[in-house]
């Protein structure tokens, strides 16, 4: 019985987990849509982010070698601000189609 409870304890925590980390990525993606306009469609200058597949590996550069990117200064920044975690949601995020 004991057993049961821990058990059904450790699948509400990790649902609960789960649910946090999707709120998570959705305010980090409000941070990044204040520039990037509404959903990340792009609000020009600024480029569009939703739909595309290669956010990964422009903010995993951005953060890692920013120097040899030679533009987008201002992304420098928000880039460092990310951990690898956060960064693979937003990339999963925007590469979604369905836009919510
Ligand atoms: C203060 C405004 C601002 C915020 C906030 C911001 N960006 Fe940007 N971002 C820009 C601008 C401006 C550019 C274009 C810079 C350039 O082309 O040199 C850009 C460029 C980019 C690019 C490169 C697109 C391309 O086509 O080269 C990516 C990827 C990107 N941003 C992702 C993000 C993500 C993810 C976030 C949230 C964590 C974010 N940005 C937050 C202003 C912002």
């Amino acid at each position: 019985m004991r057993a049961a409870v821990v058990l059904l304890l450790l699948v509400v925590a990790e649902a609960g987990a789960e649910q946090s980390d999707a709120l998570a990525t959705e305010l980090l993606a409000a941070g990044c849509n204040a520039c990037h306009g509404p959903d990340g469609q792009g609000s020009p200058p600024v480029p569009a982010l939703r739909g595309r597949d290669d956010l990964h590996v422009l903010l995993e550069g951005w953060r890692e070698a920013p120097e040899a990117k030679g533009r987008a200064h201002i992304m420098i920044r928000f880039a460092r601000a990310l951990d690898g975690a956060d960064t693979a949601a937003l990339a999963a995020h925007y590469a979604a189609d369905d836009a919510p």
